[in-house]
């Protein structure tokens, strides 16, 4: 059966799609068009600190915001969501890419990630494997609110993240 076109959008039609959305909610800008080229880490900064306040943690009052940019450009936002189960609790770096995937991106350079903590956070070893999934090798960056940095690659995180499991090796 033929699917409905109008639900079959393109990464790019997405994006026009989401800008239309922001211009008529002008402060929530969740995924943005670039051409290829890589946004500044002030830029990836800035989003994952919106995305962050839009966190559902009721629970831990810990928020968390991600920019996850995509190898064509588009940024993703992500942001905890907690649930009363606790273990339901999605983590910012896993609705990120969630929502990327959603809009049939799959191919990523990096993540940043920001939240209220002395040191830098990392990826939880869940989050580590879901990034995996996608790109083995992605940069990540992590931010906390007084500007302190961590970077490190997901490879050194995540050693050997695929290897052996459906004898598939790690090629992303
Ligand atoms: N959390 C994230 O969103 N990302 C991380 O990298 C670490 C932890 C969230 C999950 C939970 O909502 C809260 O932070 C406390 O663990």
């Amino acid at each position: 059966m033929q699917a409905n076109p109008s639900w079959h959008l393109s990464p790019s039609n997405h994006t026009l799609c989401i800008a239309e959305a922001n211009r008529k909610r002008s402060s929530h800008t969740t995924l943005i068009h670039k051409n290829f080229t890589m946004s500044s880490l002030a830029t990836l900064q800035k989003l994952a600190l919106r995305a962050r306040q839009a966190a559902h943690a009721p629970y831990s009052r810990f928020q968390v915001g991600a920019a996850l940019e995509a190898k064509n450009g588009e940024i993703f936002t992500g942001c905890n969501v907690e649930n009363l189960s606790f273990g339901l609790t999605l983590c910012a770096e896993r609705t990120a890419v969630v929502s990327a995937v959603a809009a049939g991106v799959r191919a990523f350079r990096r993540i940043l990630i920001v939240a209220d903590s002395r040191e830098p956070i990392a990826p939880c070893g869940a989050c580590r494997q879901v990034l995996a999934e996608f790109a083995c090798d992605m940069e990540v960056i992590s931010v906390n609110l007084q500007g302190k940095k961590y970077r490190t690659k997901l490879s050194l995180l995540l050693p050997r993240a695929k290897v052996g499991i459906l004898d598939r090796p790690c090629s992303t």
